[in-house]
């Protein structure tokens, strides 16, 4: 899966540590989803298209660059809410298109019950972020929703996948970049990813 992108970075792990740890409260949990979504925002962007421009230091002027075009993020309510706030604080001018999809406990299918996508897109790039890829169900569906807007270049962003979950969503969407900072196991029987973290919707905003 050459567009799978796995973090090798040691304070991601680091931050992992903390974040599957079940003695880790909700406050703490929040705030290291927005760090791990920070890292993984600096990974993702590493190949965006720069424009030049001349500015004026102080002392002269120069040569600089800005990110060209414009750059979305859609979180996947609700799970994915601390990680694009992790990513805003690498790009404060992101746009953030809010998408709400629950997983039915049941048959695992994910359901839309949010979508505040807008109709006009100026972006190049937009990331769809959620912590967990277990079936893949959610995910899969995001990017489809995403495609029917016509961006120039989609990816996903999550923190831990399920080989199962990655896999399904590598074969739905083979033009994506997928960015995470682990892999686990695999899958219990009722869809949860293991080791995992549990459920990281209920842990992020204290609902159990
Ligand atoms: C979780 C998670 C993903 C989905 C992953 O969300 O945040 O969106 O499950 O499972 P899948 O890969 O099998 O589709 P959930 O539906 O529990 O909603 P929540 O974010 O509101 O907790
Ligand atoms: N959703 C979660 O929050 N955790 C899992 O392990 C699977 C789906």
């Amino acid at each position: 899966m050459p567009r799978v992108h796995i973090s090798q970075h040691p304070v991601m792990a680091h931050k992992m540590r903390l974040l599957r740890d079940r003695h880790t409260a909700s406050p703490e949990f929040y705030q290291l989803v927005k760090e791990i979504g920070s890292l993984l925002a600096y990974e993702a962007t590493s190949s965006l298209a720069l424009r030049e421009q001349t500015i004026e230091t102080p002392l002269q002027e120069t040569k600089a660059y800005r990110l060209a075009g414009g750059i979305g993020v859609t979180p996947v309510l609700r799970a994915g809410l601390g990680l694009a706030e992790g990513f805003r604080q690498v790009i404060p001018d992101v746009q953030v298109w809010h998408l709400g999809l629950r997983r039915d406990e049941r048959t695992l299918q994910a359901l839309e019950y949010y979508n505040r996508l807008p109709h006009e897109v100026d972006l190049q790039v937009c990331y769809a972020v959620d912590p967990m890829l277990a079936t893949g169900g959610s995910a899969i569906d995001a990017i489809n929703v995403l495609k029917r807007r016509n961006i120039p270049r989609l990816s996903y962003i999550g923190i831990i996948a399920a080989p199962y979950g990655l896999l399904r969503l590598s074969q739905a969407h083979p033009d994506i970049d997928i960015y995470i900072a682990e892999l686990d196991e695999g899958l219990n029987d009722v869809g949860y990813i293991v080791p995992g973290l549990g459920d990281a919707g209920d842990r992020q905003f204290g609902t159990f």
